[in-house]
């Protein structure tokens, strides 16, 4: 995956526990493609050495603004000037004190005050210090500067106690980060998605199912949420964790999906259905465990809801998606399911090539014809739809 291939980042590290997972951010952001420059604060450098982040950059990492090694002494200037944002992980409680009040006593804070280039910071203190008045004010301050505040989000501390003030996890940085540089073509809009399998009870416990992992929807939630818009989520049994930001409503059944759905439709923008959800369901699901006796079993099946049929069907639809995923005569079966649900975009793949991997190769079918996209990281793809729903949107669906 290379989400932030060629971004130039100063990655900024101040001093608290959370320093340790900084390094694990830095290397996050280098495998995705990005130039790491990381600035340590002196007391960052307690917990954390130069050394680190230079192993896991590949560059020289800075922690003293009398460094020699510096070009031309101007790195104050230099390394953010050149930088496409600034990311402070952790940024402590002193820090933010530092950032709000213009501070320019150490390289960090220096360069974040010599920038033109977005600065993101990712609080991580005890709970205590980040409900202090005077951090909810600095906090508050930066964020009518301009600085975007990545969490923190709530739980167990290293101190042993209990509430926000925890650092996001460096994967949800990384995510935010990524997020941050995409174009905001869905802003304002409000996108309803369905996700996963769906699971159709046969008796107790056991039922029909399919292989989706929900990897596809999870990521389209993602890249609409990280293009602007206010994401809802309904999934069916996924073993993934909603990106955040995202209302997500779980589900079992497609009878429930269709309610979750049904529900919610009408606040909704966009509608995109990447479910696999069971085309039928056992007419007689048993209240009890089957038992087996030896003999033949047949199970009689009854149809289920098509959520999407249903959603592009009604009378003020919203903008309609849909998935094919089928094993042969994908281009045909595909653009036939576009006219037939009344869809604005149908994302085909053969089931070989996407269901329940990393990566995916498809075709978008909408009213100017096909665009073949892949293979490449669900991520990429979900990025790709997007942009092709905002052109959509826009009118300009062309090219
Ligand atoms: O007709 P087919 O099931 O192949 O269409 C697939 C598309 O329809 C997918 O977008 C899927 O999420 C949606 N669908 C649905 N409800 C169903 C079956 C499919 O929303 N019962």
């Amino acid at each position: 995956m290379a989400e932030l291939k060629g971004r130039r980042l100063v990655l900024g590290v101040t001093g608290g526990i959370a320093a340790y997972k900084a390094a694990e951010l830095a290397r996050r952001l280098v495998g995705d493609g990005a130039e790491v420059h990381a600035v340590l604060t002196s007391s960052a450098a307690r917990f954390v050495t130069p050394v680190t982040f230079q192993a896991l950059t590949g560059r020289l990492a800075w922690c003293d603004p009398w460094d020699a090694r510096m070009p031309d002494n101007m790195a104050h200037i230099e390394l953010s000037r050149a930088a496409d944002a600034i990311v402070v992980a952790p940024a402590s409680a002193d820090f933010l004190a530092r950032l709000a009040h213009g501070r320019a006593d150490d390289l960090l804070a220096a360069l974040c005050l010599a920038r033109d280039c977005p600065l993101l910071v990712a609080p991580a203190m005890n709970r205590q210090m980040w409900q202090n008045p005077a951090t909810r004010r600095n906090a508050e301050q930066l964020v009518a500067d301009g600085v975007t505040l990545l969490g923190p989000a709530e739980g167990e501390q290293a101190c042993g106690e209990t509430g926000p003030g925890r650092m996001l996890e460096p994967q949800d940085i990384h995510d935010a980060v990524a997020g941050f540089f995409q174009p905001k073509v869905l802003a304002g809009r409000r996108v309803l998605l369905t996700a996963g399998p769906t699971f159709e009870a046969l008796d107790a416990v056991r039922g029909l199912t399919n292989p989706s992992s929900g990897r596809m929807g999870f990521a389209l939630a993602r890249a609409a949420r990280d293009a602007g818009a206010r994401v809802t989520l309904v999934s069916g049994p996924v073993a993934l964790a909603a990106p955040a930001g995202v209302a997500r409503i779980d589900v079992v059944s497609a009878r429930e999906m269709h309610a979750a759905v049904m529900q919610r439709v009408a606040q909704c923008d966009i509608f995109i259905g990447v479910a696999a959800v069971a085309d039928y369901r056992p007419a007689a699901p048993l209240a009890d465990k089957l038992k087996k006796d030896g003999r033949e079993l047949q199970i009689a099946l009854t149809p289920n809801p098509d959520i999407l049929a249903e959603v592009a069907a009604l009378a003020r639809p919203p903008l309609c998606i849909g998935f094919a995923a089928e094993s042969r005569g994908l281009e045909a079966y595909a653009e036939e399911k576009r006219r037939r649900k009344n869809l604005a975009l149908v994302v085909g793949n053969l089931v070989r090539d996407g269901l329940g991997g990393e990566n995916n190769t498809v075709i978008l079918f909408d009213e100017q014809g096909r665009h073949p996209l892949g293979p490449a990281p669900k991520i990429e793809i979900a990025r790709a739809i997007v942009a092709r729903i905002g052109a959509l949107l826009a009118g300009n669906g062309e090219g």
